[in-house]
């Protein structure tokens, strides 16, 4: 079988020569003595042109054919008369696999997103969703190729656990105890024999591989039961979570600009087609301001020069700036596209709002963390040069009632050779969104999970 990406971009090797493709019909068009079909083989994101004569023995048969049906083709590869596409393939055999039933929900007119949305399992056939995907396969490998050419070791840290890294409260539950034994909060008969959930971050655990290894990383799923419905937040997303010793905030920031300007520069060399798609239908201008990005240097602002920068603005915000509230989306937004027009960097959060596990700044009222807010989207990386000082950190787990034993293992690694490390953690599908200009999360994961939804 041959690639339809192959045969479009090396046609001239395969002019007037016999081909196969096998895939799935986008459009038929009939008359008495000839047809056109437009198909897709997945192999790449342009369809391609099959026409067929009466001369063919099952002529009647593929006529009948409607949109969503599977074929083989063998055929010869030659030029095209029309004007709309170079090539087509005249067919000698069209072998007919699977018939689409009429009642096929994807017809040819545009459908909207949220329509898409309900067949989840349908969507991937469609254009937009042929280029979203495969560029967030693209990314995943653009992700592995930057951290392991640096050699960085890949770490798996586990799905379930018992520690939630955030402290947040926002894991959610892995039990096998009866409803009676968990109203009596009785784990003794529970698999695990203790409360535990999907994990929130990988942070901590690799955290302890960093003091082996010196540079680490993970990337897998994780989960949180955020009731947020919002076009950012699912409660099952990927996370990329590097971690770095012998090092500070500073290199952390490096770092997080390194990899975004690699994954950028990665796709848009890899994927020129699908990212002209989305240029033009989804998100005009994106290459080129995706290209901006790529070559000239982030932002950096202090959180408290940042909440300067928002009361200064005269902007009536829903949520108020205040020294000592996180920062909102809109905060986050105006700030990257209103005020520095690219991505920002905010550093030296109050202390107040970020996690147990962040540096102490010699001000002891921040703490040395940084989020990564891009246009179009708000946050897209949060994280922290780490609190490496034992006693400091105890004391700070004290102030937040966070129990030294449940982290006792934690704890070790300031025990045993602490040196002072930092790390972040991305968002894998705000990246997806920020590099394809999809709007919406529920758009670039294959099965979301939100509040209310975990179907399919
Ligand atoms: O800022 P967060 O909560 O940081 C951590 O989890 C740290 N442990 C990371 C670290 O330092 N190793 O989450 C990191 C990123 C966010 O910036 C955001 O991009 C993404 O994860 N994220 C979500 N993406 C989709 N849906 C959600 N509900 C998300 N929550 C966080
Ligand atoms: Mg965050």
């Amino acid at each position: 079988k041959n690639e339809v990406k192959d045969l479009y971009r090396n046609h001239q090797n395969y002019l007037d020569k016999p081909v196969t493709v096998g895939g799935w019909i986008r459009t038929i068009r009939t008359s008495k003595n000839f047809g056109f079909i437009e198909l897709n083989d997945g192999t790449f994101f342009n369809s391609i042109q099959i026409v067929f004569e009466n001369d063919l023995e099952n002529f009647e048969e593929i006529s009948k054919l409607t949109t969503g049906s599977s074929i083989l083709v063998h055929g010869t590869l030659v030029k095209s008369p029309g004007s709309k596409q170079p090539f087509e393939v005249k067919s000698n055999e069209v072998i007919i696999k699977g018939v689409s039933e009429l009642e096929y929900p994807l017809q040819k007119k545009r459908h909207t997103f949220e329509f898409l949305r309900t067949i989840a399992h349908l969507r991937p056939r469609t254009n937009t969703f042929s280029a979203v995907f495969r560029v967030r396969s693209l990314l995943a490998h653009a992700i592995h190729t930057f951290f392991q050419e640096k050699g960085f070791v890949y770490v798996h840290a586990p799905i379930i656990t018992t520690s939630d890294a955030e402290g947040a409260g926002e894991m959610f539950k892995v039990t096998t105890l009866s409803n009676e034994n968990l109203a009596k909060k009785d784990y003794s008969k529970d698999f695990f024999g203790k409360e535990a959930g999907l994990t929130v971050s990988g942070q901590l655990n690799v955290e302890t591989y960093c003091m082996a290894f010196g540079k680490v990383y993970t990337f897998g799923p994780t989960f949180r039961a955020e009731n947020s419905n919002t076009g950012r937040h699912a409660a099952e997303f990927w996370m990329i979570e590097p971690e770095i010793a012998f090092a500070d905030l500073n290199d952390d920031m490096e770092l997080a600009e390194e990899m975004t300007k690699f994954i950028i520069n990665y796709v848009l060399e890899k994927a020129p087609e699908e990212m002209e798609f989305f240029n033009k239908f989804i998100d005009k201008g994106l290459i080129e301001r995706l290209k901006h990005v790529s070559s000239s240097d982030f932002a950096k602002v202090t959180y408290t020069e940042a909440i300067e920068i928002l009361e200064k603005s005269n902007k009536k915000f829903d949520f108020p700036v205040k020294w000592g509230n996180d920062l909102q989306t809109e905060h986050e937004r105006y700030l990257t596209e209103e005020h520095f027009k690219k991505p920002v960097f905010v550093t030296d959060y109050p202390k107040g709002i970020k996690a147990f596990y962040m540096k102490l700044n010699p001000d002891e009222k921040t703490v040395a963390a940084m989020d990564l807010l891009v246009p179009g989207i708000g946050e897209i990386i949060g994280g922290s040069q780490r609190e490496e000082n034992l006693e400091t950190l105890k004391s700070k787990m004290d102030e937040l009632g966070l129990s030294q034993e449940d982290y006792w293992w934690y704890l070790d690694t300031r025990k045993y050779g602490t040196v002072e490390h930092a790390g972040f953690g991305l968002g894998f599908e705000r990246m997806v969104m920020y590099v394809t200009g999809m709007q919406n999360i529920r758009d670039v994961v294959s099965f979301p999970r939100t509040p209310k939804n975990a179907d399919f």
